[in-house]
């Protein structure tokens, strides 16, 4: 068989990256987030010292928790059926607005907020822990070369925050004044605030055409968009529409040795292939792993997993 019709002889640079699928990538929870319990259509999880039920269509299953430790939740929401529909909060007893939390070194600000969040996608804990891996190994090769990370749609900044601890520069982007606040918060909660990172408020598109327009490179990024979303002039972001010129354009961000580049879908009618497929023809020169399946967290006493979301993840390593 020649050379070049068998696997390993993809692995570099000018060849389409190797493609694995699927990975299910999973989270057990740690001591500030636990899936307890699934069923009938709603999930019992706890974020540091509160239970809170969510509605959550795929379970679908029997709850294996008495009705008695379902009850004893701190706080319920209830809402549309579908996912990300508008709903409410309903309180068990007397709740604080906001409460601490921690992952490794950073802590953050849990939050009742609306579309059921609570300011942190827990199954995200295998991307962070990756991210780091990626980076830690990258300074212990060169110590003193900088490792630039570009984290679009950052939400509440935990993707930003800690590959900062790691040791990257780090620049966040998103639109939402607020979530660039309570990211910013999070930081100063941390003890984090001589960490470099950049904190900017922009519509991801827009910010990644100017960074392409300057020339400038990133060594790892990070996205993990909305279905949905604005831009804070009112720009229009859809993901089947809008990602691929994004891609297109991170590819030109992407240094040329660079680490990884990590998407992230939720709620989107839609395979992992299809994110896989794109990705592969966004990176189709650089060689590397492209490896795309879902996002899964463990129950803490039973042995169900939980599906949250689609991802594909490329390393050039
Ligand atoms: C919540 S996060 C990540 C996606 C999340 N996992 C979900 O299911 O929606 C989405 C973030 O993207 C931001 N965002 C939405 N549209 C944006 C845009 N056009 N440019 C930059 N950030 C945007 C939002 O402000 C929000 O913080």
């Amino acid at each position: 068989m020649p050379d070049n019709d068998t696997a390993p002889t993809y692995a570099r640079p000018g060849a389409p990256p190797i493609g694995v699928y699927p990975v299910m990538l999973e989270t057990a929870g740690w001591d500030d987030y636990r899936l307890l319990d699934m069923g009938e259509g709603q999930k019992l999880e706890q974020y540091g010292r509160y239970t809170l039920v969510r509605p959550e269509p795929q379970a679908m299953g029997a709850r294996r928790l008495t009705p008695v430790v379902w009850e004893r939740a701190d706080a319920v929401f209830s809402g549309d059926v579908e996912e990300e529909g508008p709903g409410r909060w309903r309180f068990a007893g007397s709740v604080s607005e906001t409460w601490d939390m921690r992952y490794g070194p950073v802590s953050y600000r849990g939050r009742f907020m609306s579309f059921r969040h609570v300011g942190v996608f827990p199954e995200q804990a295998a991307h962070w822990d990756w991210v780091n891996a990626q980076i830690r190994a990258e300074k212990q090769r060169a110590p003193d070369r900088p490792v630039k990370i570009l984290n679009l749609f950052g939400y509440t900044g935990l993707a930003s925050l800690l590959p900062a601890t790691a040791g990257a520069q780090v620049t966040h982007i998103d639109a939402s004044k607020k979530a660039i606040g309570y990211a910013r918060e999070n930081q100063a909660l941390s003890g984090l605030d001589d960490l470099p990172i950049r904190w900017i408020c922009e519509d991801a598109a827009k910010f990644v055409a100017r960074e392409v327009r300057r020339g400038n490179t990133y060594d790892g990024i990070i996205l993990d968009p909305p279905k949905y979303g604005r831009g804070p002039k009112g720009e229009v972001w859809d993901l089947y529409t809008s990602l691929p010129g994004l891609l297109k354009d991170l590819e030109t961000l992407l240094a040329k040795d660079a680490l990884f580049m990590i998407l992230t879908a939720y709620a989107i009618r839609s395979s992992f292939v299809a994110i896989h497929e794109l990705m592969a023809e966004t990176l189709s020169d650089r060689g590397g792993r492209l490896e795309s399946g879902e996002l899964l967290i463990r129950e803490k006493d039973g042995n169900r997993a939980l599906s949250t979301s689609l991802f594909s993840r490329w390393s050039g390593r």
